[in-house]
């Protein structure tokens, strides 16, 4: 008996794609932006490399290309409405940092900055960018990581039983890793 039934293509990234929801913050000498990013990916161990598929119509885009740069934020469950609010608004036409009331703090190692709220950052050099039909896929090359101190355990992985981090099932559905 065949227990499979089909799914349609366009629901099928929805099979491999339970990552954790991050952050993406960018700036050009004028903008800030913050963008909701469920699709990202680490892609090289050395250089440490980790990148995220982009919409070509993203504001983010944008100020990466200007700044040869973006920071990736790591919110937990706590901030769910943010991340709802940052993947829907654009930064083209919303002070995402002030209606939200999140705290920018300058990255240290690139021309960006992080937000203070989430539970840890990674600070991102753009390392290069590969157009893939409607979005960019980002290259972003490690300078620094920082995070909270509850949020790792001894072996250095993230304890979630002190953090949940937000994981985005397919639109409006969210959840969270249980041991
Ligand atoms: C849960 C969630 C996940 C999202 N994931 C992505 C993504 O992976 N890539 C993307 O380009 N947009 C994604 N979006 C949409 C953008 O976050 C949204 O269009 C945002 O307003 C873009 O802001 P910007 O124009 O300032 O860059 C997501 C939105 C939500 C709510």
């Amino acid at each position: 008996m065949n227990e499979f039934k089909p799914l349609p293509i366009q629901d099928s990234h929805r099979l491999i794609n339970a990552g954790n929801v991050i952050l993406i913050s960018a700036q050009s000498k004028e903008k800030k932006t913050i963008t909701t990013v469920a699709w990202h990916m680490p892609v090289s161990n050395n250089p440490k490399l980790l990148s995220c598929a982009l919409a070509n119509k993203r504001y983010s885009l944008e100020l990466i290309k200007e700044s040869k740069s973006f920071c990736i934020n790591i919110p937990d469950f706590a901030m769910l409405d943010t991340v709802i609010f940052c993947g829907t608004y654009s930064g083209r036409t919303v002070d995402k940092c002030k209606e939200a009331h999140l705290t920018a703090l300058p990255c240290s190692d690139i021309d960006g900055f992080f937000i203070a709220e989430c539970v840890a950052y990674i600070e991102c050099q753009l390392y290069s960018m590969v157009e893939a039909g409607d979005h960019t896929i980002v290259i972003g090359q490690v300078t620094c990581a920082h995070a909270k101190i509850h949020c790792f355990t001894p072996d250095g992985v993230i304890d979630i039983n002190k953090v949940q981090l937000i994981h985005h099932l397919g639109g409006t559905h969210f959840g969270i890793l249980k041991n």
